[in-house]
C-alpha cells in the first residue's frame, strides 16, 4: 500500500551548501533523473530513479517531468497580500506611494468580501508563480487576517502572516484606535498561530506608522507568545530614515527603534534595510533577525541598492521578498533577475546558486524555518517547484545544451510564472500550468 504517497521523477536540484560561504560552484548537487517520494507532506526518499525505484511499491504514482527541473518550493520573505491590485502604480517614492496609492487601496479591505476575494486571488497567484512559503502583511483589519489564514488552512501552505499594526501618520481608518491594535492581535494568534503550517507575525508596519507606546506594547506581545514572528521595515529610504529620525530624536539608529522595543531577534525579519551602514548589520546578526531582500521593489521605488553580499559576510540571515506591490511581481524568477541586476549596479555578482540559495533556503533560513522547508532532502517538508527551461521559445534557445547553473540563472533572467510547470504543497499537487484554467478554483 502506498497510501496518501506520491512521487516526482524528472532531472532535481538541491543545496549541498550555502553558496554565499563555500564554494558557489560546488554548491549544487544535480540528479539528471532523479525520483522524490512524498509521503504524509514530506519528502521520504530522494536519489536516482534507477537506484530508488526499484525499493519503492509497484503501485506509487509518478508524476514524470522529464522535461522539468524539479526544486524546492520559494520562499518570498516579504510581500503585502492587500496590494496586489496595486502593483504598478506610477510615479512616487516611498512615502507619497503610500499616501497616495497604498493607504487607499488598504482602506478598501475594511470590506470582509473584498478581503476574501483578494486573499483567494493572492494565494493562488504564489501558487502559480511556484512560491509555497510566504511571509504576508495584511491591513490593519482583522478580518483581513483572518481571510488569508482561512485560505491558506485549506490550500495548506505555509503562510507566516498577521494583521498591520499602526497608530499614527496614517488616514483615520487604517489607524488602530486605543485597545484595539493589541487585543485583535492576541485573538488573531489565538485562533491561527500552530494551526497547522499557518504562522503568526506580529506586524507593526514601520516605524513611522507606529508610536512607541505601540511599539512597546507589540515588543511585550512577541516576548508573551512563544513562536511567533515579528516583521515590519526598516532603512527603505533615506527620506524614511530621515523622518525616523525626527520622530525618535533619542534612538541612535533606525535599528535602535525596533531593539529598544523588543522588537529584534530570532524570529524578527526586517523588510529591506537598505540603508544600513556595518554597525547596523552587525546589530542584525547579533540579534539574530532575517532581513528580506526586495530588489524589484527597491528598483521600482527607487529606493537603493541593498547590500547583499555585505549582509551575507556579516553573518546576517538573507531571503528574498517580492514585495508586492512596491515589487512587480510574486515571480521569484523575476525578483531574482532584478536582485542580479541590484547586484551588477554595486559591482558584484550574484552566483545563480546564491540567487536560488536566496529564494528558498535563505529565506527559510530568515524564517527560522531551515530545518523543514528550503532545501530538498528527505525529512523536509514535500513543498516543491517543477520548473520549465523551455517555458518559452527564447528560454529554449538560451537553454539548449545549457549546464544546470547556467540553466537555472537563464530562468532568472528570462522566466517568470511561465517557467513554473507546477507546484507541489505538503506532498500534493496544488498547481499545474497546464492544466485547464477552470480546475484551479478562482
Ligand atoms: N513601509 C511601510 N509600509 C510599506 C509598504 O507597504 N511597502 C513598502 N515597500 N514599504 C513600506
Ligand atoms: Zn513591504
Amino acid at each position: 500500500m502506498t497510501g496518501g504517497a506520491l512521487a516526482l521523477r524528472g532531472p532535481a536540484f538541491a543545496f549541498r551548501h550555502d553558496p554565499f560561504e563555500a564554494d558557489p560552484d560546488d554548491a549544487l548537487i544535480h540528479w539528471p533523473d532523479a525520483l522524490v517520494v512524498m509521503r504524509d507532506g514530506l519528502v521520504t526518499a530522494l536519489g536516482d530513479h534507477a537506484a530508488l525505484r526499484p525499493r519503492q511499491p509497484d503501485d506509487l504514482p509518478v508524476h514524470h517531468h522529464p522535461e522539468g527541473l524539479i526544486g524546492t518550493g520559494f520562499v518570498d520573505a516579504h510581500v503585502h497580500y492587500p496590494q496586489m491590485e496595486m502593483t504598478g502604480a506610477f510615479g512616487e517614492t516611498l512615502l507619497d506611494w503610500l499616501d497616495r496609492y497604498t493607504y487607499p487601496t488598504e482602506a478598501r479591505f475594511a470590506d470582509p468580501a473584498h478581503a476574501a476575494r483578494i486573499a483567494a486571488l493572492f494565494l493562488r497567484a504564489l501558487l502559480r508563480a511556484g512560491t509555497t512559503t510566504a511571509a504576508v502583511y495584511c491591513t490593519v483589519h482583522e478580518h483581513a487576517a483572518d481571510a488569508l489564514f482561512a485560505e491558506a488552512g485549506r490550500l495548506g501552505l505555509r503562510i507566516v502572516a498577521g494583521k498591520v499594526l499602526m497608530d499614527r501618520n496614517a488616514p483615520p481608518g487604517l489607524l488602530d484606535g486605543a485597545d484595539h491594535g493589541i487585543p485583535a492581535t492576541q485573538r488573531l494568534i489565538a485562533r491561527w498561530h500552530g494551526r497547522g503550517r499557518l504562522l503568526y507575525a506580529i506586524t507593526p508596519r514601520f516605524a513611522p506608522a507606529c508610536t512607541d507606546a505601540a511599539l512597546e506594547a507589540a515588543g511585550r506581545l512577541w516576548r508573551e507568545s512563544p513562536g511567533t514572528y515579528v516583521q515590519t521595515h526598516l532603512c527603505e529610504t533615506e527620506a524614511e530614515i530621515a523622518w525616523v529620525r525626527e520622530l525618535f530624536p533619542a534612538a541612535p539608529s533606525y535599528l535602535a527603534v525596533y531593539e529598544r522595543a523588543g522588537l529584534a531577534g530570532p524570529r524578527a525579519v526586517m523588510g529591506h534595510a537598505v540603508h544600513v551602514d556595518d554597525a547596523d548589520l552587525s546589530a542584525l546578526r547579533e540579534t539574530g533577525c532575517g532581513v528580506a531582500h526586495c530588489p524589484s521593489s527597491n528598483l521600482f521605488l527607487g529606493s537603493g541598492l541593498f547590500r547583499l553580499h555585505d549582509a551575507k559576510a556579516a553573518g546576517v540571515r538573507v531571503g528574498l521578498g517580492s514585495d508586492v506591490g512596491a515589487g512587480t511581481g510574486l515571480s521569484a524568477l523575476r525578483t531574482l533577475g532584478d536582485a542580479y541586476k541590484v547586484a551588477r549596479l554595486r559591482g558584484a555578482r550574484l552566483h545563480p546558486a546564491q540567487a536560488f540559495w536566496l529564494a528558498t533556503a535563505g529565506g527559510a533560513a530568515a524564517l527560522r524555518l531551515e530545518s523543514r522547508i528550503g532545501n530538498l532532502a528527505p525529512g523536509m517538508e514535500a513543498d516543491l517547484v517543477v520548473l520549465d527551461p523551455r517555458a518559452t521559445p527564447e528560454l529554449a534557445l538560451r537553454t539548449e545544451g545549457a549546464g544546470l547553473a547556467d540553466t537555472l540563472f537563464a530562468l532568472t533572467a528570462l522566466g517568470d510564472e511561465r517557467a513554473v510547470r507546477a507546484t507541489y504543497v505538503a506532498g500534493r499537487l496544488a498547481h499545474d500550468r497546464d492544466a485547464p484554467a477552470d480546475t484551479e478554483g478562482p
